[in-house]
């Protein structure tokens, strides 16, 4: 079925939306001014092994996979080796945040979501602990410092640089730290963040990385049977990346680890300005396939962090923290550790509601043991709700006039469309936007859908599989695809006037490549976004940042974007 935009049911929040253009309380403080001016790359233009950008902008590449974290770092090699990796930019740039230090430098807190063994290492399963090891180090997470230099971004030195993967040293807090869904026999320190997705940033100036696809990473090597919450989110005795071949901490069928598949689909947050600073697993956040932690501050001064779980048919999810942030942290209390999770239902007639994910609602204290069980098995807490299932959450973003954005990328599963995700099949996604009570802490929220993908796929600015997601504070919207783009278009990076509808192609990547993360400096002159996987790690199809003419492996790296003209970045 394929629904025009004008069928879909809509809110009120459009309407209100509307009344509001313009008006100073929206925070859109040039929402009467043209939002696009830049001109569009052309569809056409979008394939190949080399970017296209508009012809208003240029951009440069900072830290492709393999960069030293500092100056006087192991240079990139290929193929690299364990030691060398844990000292590098790792592979797989996807969210990332921008933490300024002065005028046009800054540390640059990325996620290193993933990278095929036949990128990273050449082959396509490990053969020895030394490759798992490499291809462990060459994901998580890292802060490194970059700067303007004579006029060009660059990585400069910084005694915050450092890295996390998957063997690096994590800790717990919140409801399900210390308690047994976490014990192990053999070893029982923490270790490891993986597939780090999307990411938030808290107002106390951390970063929030996003455990998303961690069953990947486990198999088994000897008999296993998942338990039906295992199966929920997707453990399996065969796994993409082969880890468990060699580490049995990844090995499902080892009893003496029994409880480490729990250990990740996490928030975890890193402090970039403190290297000795252990990143925490914040369990009050509950655990799922996180794609995002975008975050705000409501009513009260209390934190709101909106979570999608990107898989079909799970869930939108929002954590309120107890009180005001500030006043907790003045406690010595996280904001990320005492609060509500809730998760979404989608009603009909553009009116929703969000339902606690809590041991004393009625609907789950007879299920679960305790608010850890709810939180470790938090998609079978969802389910008992009746919240609505999705066409797989990836970013949330939050805009300055409180709406809240998120995309649903695709679903090609669905049979049986519901309000909120009126396609069935849903080959192309759509873009949800829903606002809450109470600024953002209340129950009640409306919503409606912003734009769906068939409705603008046969036009010049196509686009499938919305993913990553920035509202910015003009109310420009700047949306990036993850795959399925029409007559095998490379994905892209698009931005929308929320205002108007309208839409721009501000950039395609390379052959092969996602378009993902997105940070802007705090001027907004300068905008950094991902190239993740450039050439699917084939040379042959693309082996960006290299120059067409060489034959070398490709490299995930980041692009700093900015506007010929020295304007607002999506201006
Ligand atoms: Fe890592 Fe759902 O994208
Ligand atoms: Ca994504
Ligand atoms: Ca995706």
């Amino acid at each position: 079925m394929k629904l025009s935009r004008r069928t879909v049911v809509k809110g009120g929040l459009a309407a209100a939306a509307q009344f509001m253009v313009g008006c100073s309380v929206t925070g859109f403080t040039e929402s009467t001014r043209p939002l696009l001016g830049f001109k569009p790359v052309p569809f056409s233009a979008g394939t190949g092994p080399m970017p296209a950008i508009s012809e208003d902008y240029e951009y440069e590449v900072v830290i492709p996979w393999g960069t030293p974290l500092q100056p006087d770092g192991p240079e990139y090699q290929y193929p690299p080796s364990a030691e060398d990796q844990a000292l590098q930019v790792g592979i797989g740039h996807d969210g990332m945040a921008f933490f300024p230090t002065g005028v046009d430098e800054g540390m640059l807190a990325i996620n290193h979501e993933y990278g095929r063994n036949s990128h990273i290492l050449g082959k396509l399963t490990p053969t020895s602990l030394a490759d798992v090891r490499t291809s462990q180090h060459a994901h998580g997470a890292g802060v490194v410092k970059i700067a303007k230099v004579n006029g060009s971004w660059q990585r400069v030195a910084s005694d915050h640089a450092r890295r996390f993967h998957g063997n690096s040293e994590a800790t717990f807090s919140g409801p399900v730290a210390g308690t047994e869904w976490l014990k192990n026999g053999a070893d029982n320190t923490p270790r490891g963040t993986v597939s780090n997705c999307s990411n938030g940033q808290t107002p106390w100036n951390t970063y929030l990385t996003c455990e998303e696809n961690f069953n990947l990473y486990f198999g088994a090597n000897g008999a296993f049977e998942p338990n039906p919450s295992q199966q929920r989110y997707g453990l399996k005795a065969q796994s993409w990346f082969g880890w468990y071949l060699f580490d049995s901490r990844f090995d499902l069928s080892n009893p003496e680890f029994e409880n480490e598949s729990n250990r990740f689909g996490w928030v975890v947050e890193i402090d970039p300005f403190d290297a000795n600073q252990i990143p925490v697993k914040r369990t009050a956040l509950g655990r799922l396939k996180h794609e995002g932690a975008a975050q705000t501050v409501g009513q009260d001064g209390r934190v709101v962090v909106y979570m999608g779980d990107d898989q079909r048919f799970e869930h939108i999810y929002k954590f309120v923290s107890s009180g005001n942030w500030k006043e907790m942290r003045s406690r010595g209390v996280s904001p990320l550790d005492e609060g509500v999770l809730y998760v979404a239902r989608f009603d009909e007639g553009g009116s929703g509601e969000w339902l606690p994910l809590t041991i004393d609602n009625p609907k789950l204290k007879d299920k679960f043991s305790d608010q850890a069980d709810i939180l470790v098995n938090v998609r079978l807490a969802a389910t008992e709700l009746g919240a609505t299932p999705m066409d797989r959450p990836e970013w949330t973003t939050v805009a300055s006039n409180g709406d809240v954005y998120c995309t649903l990328t695709n679903n090609s599963e669905r049979t049986t469309p519901n309000a909120a995700n009126p396609q069935a099949p849903n080959p192309h996604g759509h873009i949800i936007r829903w606002r809450d009570s109470d600024n953002h802490i209340g129950t009640s929220f409306s919503w409606d859908i912003f734009l769906l993908s068939d409705d603008h796929y046969d036009e010049e600015h196509t686009f499938a599989s919305p993913d990553g997601l920035w509202a910015d504070p003009d109310g420009r919207l700047f949306v990036m695809t993850d795959g399925g783009q029409r007559d095998k278009h490379n994905n892209q990076l698009l931005v929308s006037d929320t205002n108007t509808g309208e839409i721009r192609r501000l950039l395609t990547g390379v052959a092969g490549c996602e378009v993902t993360g997105i940070s802007a400096t705090p001027d907004r002159r300068t905008l950094f976004v991902n190239v993740q996987h450039p050439g699917n790690g084939d040379p042959a199809l693309s082996n960006f940042p290299h120059s067409p003419d060489q034959t070398t492996i490709p490299r995930d790296c980041t692009l700093a974007l900015r506007r010929k003209d020295g304007g607002i970045v999506g201006s």
